[in-house]
């Protein structure tokens, strides 16, 4: 066969053949603007644990903690999300702890606050680190979470991290509501601009596994699970409807968890409905490429990366994401 000339008319490989022009069609790039280093807070002082499932994160006390967002201001990372370990002895049915204003929380929020004003801080709304059977919300003799009576916990709850300073609240629940109880709550207490991030769009995920290892709600969970609340990893067009309710309640930005299974969904937020849309790369996902990078199957890092740029390709703002402070490494050392 000879060779023609004209054929093919388009070459694609013409664009790809030289870095510069690669650099020049780039559509999307992952920027240190983009990332949430989420971190688990102990109790006390001098407190530092590694978590089995999650190598290279750890459970740091407030001293540490310190040190954390020490290095996500000088890397420019914008915010840390804050997940409390709560002692056994201070979970209850009830989870009164949850809006104690000399709690973890509020503790914690107002020395990071103090020290490091430029850096947001977010923090958890839910029950399920708090509650001696691990479920989200409040439930009655059946076991079920009951929705209305939950919203007033965390409508308390979220005033008390409101109280102590924090920037944005993160409703993590599932409740029907709750973006709107919360709303009305920070308001009366004058907080009208804490900013409320919904996990709007949050399935009842088995990538959550090393998560709840590392906040210790596994075991009070028991073989329970949170199919009543958290949304069917089949569906879809509930995620819109769910969002479309957080938007009318007021909450500023939305959360599609977990991240990498779930790239159709943030596109369809993104494209339909338009606000800020986050994306939480899970416990289980970090896990699964630390292992293989370990194992040296993956190259964590290139793997890493190219996860963290498919979020924003499928139109997320921004992501939270244990590889954070690396990424911002990674980004500022070109890579
Ligand atoms: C619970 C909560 C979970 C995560 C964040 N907040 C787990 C759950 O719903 O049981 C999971 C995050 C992760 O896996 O990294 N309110």
């Amino acid at each position: 066969m000879t060779s023609n000339s004209a054929f093919p008319a388009t070459r694609m490989r013409r664009m790809r053949r030289d870095d510069f022009s690669r650099r020049l069609m780039r559509e999307n790039e992952l920027s240190v603007n983009d990332l949430i280093y989420p971190v688990f807070v102990l109790p006390g002082q001098g407190q530092r644990q590694t978590v089995a499932s999650m190598p290279g994160v750890e459970r740091v006390s407030l001293d540490g903690l310190l040190g954390v967002a020490d290095q996500a201001v000088s890397l420019g990372v914008p915010a840390l999300a804050l997940f409390p370990v709560i002692e056994a002895g201070k979970k209850s049915e009830a989870a009164e702890e949850a809006w104690n204003p000399e709690g973890l929380v509020p503790t914690v929020v107002r020395a990071l606050k103090a020290r490091f004003p430029e850096l947001g801080v977010i923090t958890d709304v839910a029950l399920d680190p708090y509650t001696s059977h691990g479920q989200d919300g409040l439930i009655d003799a059946s076991g079920y979470v009951m929705n209305d009576e939950t919203l007033e916990a965390l409508a308390k709850q979220a005033r008390s991290h409101a109280d102590a300073g924090a920037d944005i609240v993160a409703p993590s629940d599932m409740m029907d509501g709750r973006v709107a109880r919360i709303r009305a709550e920070l308001d009366a207490g004058g907080h009208i601009l804490t900013r409320i991030l919904a996990y709007s769009a949050k399935y009842a995920s088995s990538y959550y596994g090393p998560f709840r290892d590392a906040v210790g709600s596994s075991g009070n969970l028991g073989g329970g699970n949170k199919y009543t609340y958290q949304m069917d990893p089949a569906n879809s067009d509930e995620a819109i409807r769910e969002v479309s309710l957080d938007i009318a309640e007021g909450a500023d930005m939305f959360m599609v968890k977990p991240g990498m299974p779930y790239l159709d969904i943030v596109r369809r937020v993104k494209t339909e409905l338009q606000v800020p849309t986050f994306v939480y790369q899970v416990s289980g996902e970090y896990a699964m490429l630390k292992a293989a990078g370990a194992n040296g199957w993956l190259d964590e890092k290139a793997c890493a990366l190219e996860a963290l740029v498919a979020f924003k390709r499928a139109g997320a703002d921004g992501v939270l994401t244990y590889f954070a402070l690396d990424a911002a490494r990674w980004l500022k050392a070109g890579q």
